[in-house]
């Protein structure tokens, strides 16, 4: 007989699984490094648009799937009849292991910063050129060790709740941190120019498909979309979980975390010497100098900088550990591994599987050609695999599952969407937007290789919002915060309440049996 399968035991346990996964570092290393590359507000504008009106459905479609079918991607896709499901769902466990290959190697850095931070090992110098030599030595190699070793003993011991558990306190902690590093930066003198790139949008940049191709990545990357990770949790949702409005409050929280974090690299990269770096190959590595550079002015800035990588760590971890975690699921479901031979395993593949990109490293020349094959992977992972992947999501639901599927999206929720407009939405808009979206960013290649000529010319700034300071950037800063705190608020009044109707009704059932 099978066991019946595990759901969350809570609703607050649900809320910090998500937010562990969501939250890492895609919101404080890719975000800012995107936005950088495509020109600041010309990136977060198409990233807004596609967040709310693709990324969001794509997330519910998982947990529909998910949800519906209590099952891995493996044999999620098989239940529902998509063709070729099973081979499609493979994809769900095999993915994760290249999108971690490389995950994991930006975690350890942040590892790193920890013990850089609170002994002050970067102060006082040139912190791009302190990254680099990072990059090239002994320690990168423990790091990595370190960071693979932490996850699959995660993994093995099977105490990954209690690491979402701690998120709970951490990340919010992390959110505190970083708008204490915004003020900090957004103050610097010269600060100005930095915060004028992030918010002032370039026309020319904005008709360009390759903007929203790598913002069409970001959003699904940010959500954990495409990875098989939603879905999987999907399948450990309980039925009381409304889908649509947690959908909504995670991308939202998710967001403003991402938002901040723009805030805090741009103005301080302009006003300490980084600006000609912001869009350059290095600007991958952007994080990793510029937020150093402010710990290094920040009052305290040894022991707040060392805390706040302490803090990115868990964020870090927590996604990674949730990318390991659909192989780790099929190695015990189906194949009927132990959990600690599953991890073991799953850590010695993943550990070599790093090594690339580590050895890369040791390469001479500049950041940007230490980090080439980290970058290339990057962009193969997040602007091609987990959209493609994503949007099969969208179509098992709009297509092979169809009224049932907008059922179980419905299900308990308190705003309930139609499914007139599900059916527009999810069958027509989603899926034609993102095939535009790859049809687009194909002809965009065949440009650059000279195969057909320039079809958008270059139309020159037209908006211009703000310049430095403005009261229009605190509003917008407020706005975030009050976007994120206002969330948790609300989660935290919901939980309340379903609590306090839970005992009364227990209270209510022993009354009755007596
Ligand atoms: N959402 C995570 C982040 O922003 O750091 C990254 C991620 C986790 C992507 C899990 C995909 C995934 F399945």
């Amino acid at each position: 007989m099978t066991k019946e399968r595990e759901t969350w035991k809570s609703h607050w346990g649900m809320i910090v699984a998500m937010i562990g996964t969501a939250i890492g570092l895609g919101n404080i290393w890719r975000f800012p490094y995107l936005c950088g590359k495509y020109g600041g507000a010309t990136f977060l504008i198409p990233y807004v648009i596609l967040l709310f009106g693709i990324a969001v459905f794509a997330m519910m479609c998982e947990w529909v799937l998910g949800r519906h079918t209590k099952r891995e991607p493996l044999g999620a896709f098989e239940k529902i009849k998509f063709p070729f499901g099973r081979d499609i769902g493979a994809w769900g466990i095999i993915g994760p292991f290249f999108l971690y290959s490389y995950y994991i190697v930006i975690t350890s850095w942040v590892i790193f910063f920890v013990f850089a931070s609170f002994q002050g090992l970067y102060f006082g110098r040139n912190t791009e050129a302190y990254f680099a030599s990072f990059l090239g030595s002994k320690w990168i190699f423990i790091v990595h060790f370190a960071a693979v070793f932490i996850t699959s003993g995660i993994l093995a011991m099977g105490v990954q709740k209690g690491i979402e558990r701690a998120c709970k306190i951490m990340i919010p902690t992390l959110f505190v941190l970083l708008i204490a590093v915004v003020a900090r930066s957004v103050t610097l003198p010269g600060a100005a120019r930095g915060i004028e790139f992030y918010m002032r949008p370039r026309w020319a940049g904005l008709l360009s498909a390759e903007t929203w191709v790598a913002a069409l990545g970001q959003v699904f990357f940010t959500l954990s979309l495409g990875m098989g990770a939603m879905l999987i949790y999907g399948s450990y949702l309980k039925d009381r979980w409304g889908i649509p409005m947690n959908a909504m409050a995670l991308a939202l929280g998710n967001t403003s975390a991402s938002i901040l974090a723009g805030f805090a690299i741009f103005p301080a990269a302009f006003a300490l010497g980084f600006g000609s770096v912001v869009g350059s190959a290095e600007s991958i590595g952007l994080t990793f100098f510029v937020l150093p550079k402010i710990f290094e002015v920040m009052p305290a800035g040894q022991i707040f900088g060392g805390i706040f990588f302490v803090l990115l760590t868990f964020g870090a971890v927590s996604s990674a550990i949730s990318i390991q975690e659909p192989a780790i699921a099929w190695l015990t479901h189906e194949v009927k591994w132990s959990r600690a031979k599953s991890a073991l395993f799953t850590g010695v593949i993943l550990w070599i599987m790093g090594l690339p990109f580590i050895l890369n490293g040791f390469v001479r020349g500049g950041l940007g050609d230490k980090l080439a094959l980290l970058s290339k992977m990057d962009a193969i992972i997040g602007q091609l695999a987990i959209p493609i992947f994503g949007i099969l999501a969208v179509i098992a639901v709009g297509y092979f599952m169809g009224d049932r599927g907008f059922d179980e999206m419905n299900k308990n929720a308190r705003v309930k969407l139609s499914h007139t407009w599900l059916r527009f939405w999810i069958k027509a808009v989603v899926p034609l937007f993102v095939g535009l979206l790859a049809v687009l960013s194909l002809l965009g290649v065949l440009q650059d290789n000279g195969v057909i000529p320039e079809i958008i010319p270059a139309a020159g700034d037209i908006i211009f919002i703000s310049r430095g300071v403005t009261p229009m950037t605190i509003v917008m800063i407020a706005f975030v915060c009050l976007l994120f705190w206002g969330g948790f608020a609300y989660a935290a009044v919901k939980v309340l309440t379903i609590e306090k109707d839970k005992k009364r009704r227990v209270r209510r059932g022993l009354h009755h049996s007596r």
